[in-house]
């Protein structure tokens, strides 16, 4: 053993000008439940794009109506997407456009006032999580807390290769779920100035469940 530590996952931050016009459109509080909920199907569908990168390809002969080539097509690992409810949901649809075969699976956690610990209340993945690739989404990083708890239940479901996707990110919310999962890369359209006394991103979008589901 040489004793060498692992290099924490990279933090891939997507600035792709399509994706920052559409994060801008979303954060303008003026945009509407139907503008919020379109905008984040297409920005989720290009993080999609950005979370599948490092997927496996398999050369295969194949003929095109003039000659035979050798193509390309995915192999090995499948896909799980895993949203954090409720507002990971929102993600899942543009996700979905782009990804039409993959399982889903959802976590749902709340916080325990008392113990200020995550407590899980809903679970659902597929059997055999331990052979896909597993995209977690929520669309907002902010301590990082439940978006490790969730990535621990994951793993303690026999998860081995997990991707987490957000539309925005806290520093704070990166610093803390890298020292948890230093395996899991880190996809998001924007690490903004920092939490606020309530939790919120700044300068963020606001709730993003309340603005996806027109609860506020
Ligand atoms: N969750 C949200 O929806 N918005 C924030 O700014 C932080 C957490």
């Amino acid at each position: 053993m040489s004793g060498e530590q692992t290099p924490p996952a990279p933090v891939v931050v997507l600035d792709h000008p399509l994706v920052q016009h559409k994060l801008t459109r979303l954060r303008q509080a003026t945009t509407s439940t139907a503008g919020f909920r379109r905008l984040t199907r297409e920005i989720s569908l290009l993080m999609a794009y950005e979370a599948t990168r490092d997927l496996k390809l398999e050369a295969v002969e194949i003929e095109t109506p003039l000659e035979r080539m050798e193509g390309h097509l995915l192999s090995g690992k499948k896909l799980c997407l895993v949203s954090i409810l409720r507002a990971g949901n929102g993600i899942l649809d543009g996700m979905l456009d782009l990804l039409p075969a993959a399982r889903v699976g959802h976590i749902g956690l709340f916080r325990d006032h008392a113990t200020l610990e995550p407590v899980e209340y809903y679970m659902k993945l597929p059997d055999d999580i331990g052979e896909r690739v597993c995209i977690v989404v929520d669309p907002m990083l902010a301590t990082g807390h439940s978006a490790a708890a969730a990535i621990d239940r994951l793993k303690g479901a026999g998860a081995r290769h997990v991707v987490f996707v957000c539309l925005l990110a806290a520093p704070e919310g990166v610093a803390f779920l890298s020292r948890a999962h230093p395996d899991v890369k880190i996809i998001t359209c924007a690490i903004d100035r920092g939490l606020d006394d309530h939790g919120y991103i700044r300068p963020g979008l606001g709730d993003a469940g309340d603005r996806l589901f027109g609860t506020k």
